[in-house]
């Protein structure tokens, strides 16, 4: 069954404080979203991709990808919602409602094959997610202290990542929805699936699939590129 994939790369890259979006900073030599482009089209059954990229990008036309008949480029938003939903009304004209869709973030260039098998198995609405390692704590403030307010049950904590699968037009909906009711709540797409009712499956992945967000994650993603070339060479 075909699916296709919804990029967000609109983002200003604030936390990494580079002077360029952090997905067009070089990561082994070669911008972080070629790395993640490229990676995605070599999924099976990939029916094509929909990008999402700030109104004032100078870059993308650049990449090898942006060359690639089944890579569609639109303009993002303000948050990365919005630019999910501008990528999702797009697609609605060129893909059937049911269509599966799965919405992966620019900056996961180290998602694994053997990942994406298992969300691609999974039930309809699924996400990838690693089990906490560490104990969480919810905070409170008091007196200008930040205080333990509570400890939560490891064993059900999992740390949200991408992709996230759907149903095209249900997302769509939800997202619309969330983003109309409480647009601060809406900070990936299972929450607003949530929001709406549905009850996503949590898909186990590896931690390699981590988000490229401050300026170490960009080193520890290319120590383990290094890594992954080296495997491959023996
Ligand atoms: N994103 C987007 N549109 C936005 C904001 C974010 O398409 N208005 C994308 C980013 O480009 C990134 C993904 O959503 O690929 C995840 O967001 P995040 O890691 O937060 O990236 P930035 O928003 O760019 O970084 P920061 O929050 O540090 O500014
Ligand atoms: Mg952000």
């Amino acid at each position: 069954n075909a699916y296709w994939v919804i990029v967000p790369a609109a983002g200003s890259g604030k936390r990494m404080g580079a002077d360029k979006p952090k997905q067009y900073l070089p990561l082994a030599g070669t911008p972080l979203i070629a790395h993640t482009l490229d990676n995605i089209l070599q999924w099976p059954g990939l029916a094509g991709i929909v990008v999402a990229i700030a109104a004032d990008d100078q870059e993308f036309e650049a990449l090898t990808a942006a060359q690639d008949p089944r890579v569609h480029r639109v303009t993002g938003g303000a948050e990365r919602a919005d630019s999910v939903l501008a990528a999702l009304d797009y697609l609605s004209q060129l893909a059937d409602p049911e269509t599966s869709v799965l919405v992966h973030d620019a900056a996961r260039p180290l998602v694994s094959r053997s990942d994406i098998q298992s969300l691609l198995n999974a039930s309809a609405i699924a996400l990838l997610a690693q089990p906490a390692s560490d104990t969480i704590k919810q905070s409170r403030c008091s007196n200008g202290k930040t205080l333990v307010n509570q400890t939560l049950p490891r064993q059900q904590i999992w740390l949200a990542q991408t992709p996230q699968k759907a149903p095209l037009q249900l997302l769509r909906r939800a997202l619309q929805r969330g983003l109309e009711q409480c647009p601060e709540s809406i900070t990936d797409e299972a929450s607003a699936l949530e929001l709406a009712g549905h009850a996503p499956e949590l898909v186990s992945a590896c931690r390699s699939n981590f988000k490229i967000t401050h300026p170490a994650d960009l080193m520890l993603a290319e120590a383990l590129l290094q890594h992954r070339q080296a495997l491959e060479q023996i």
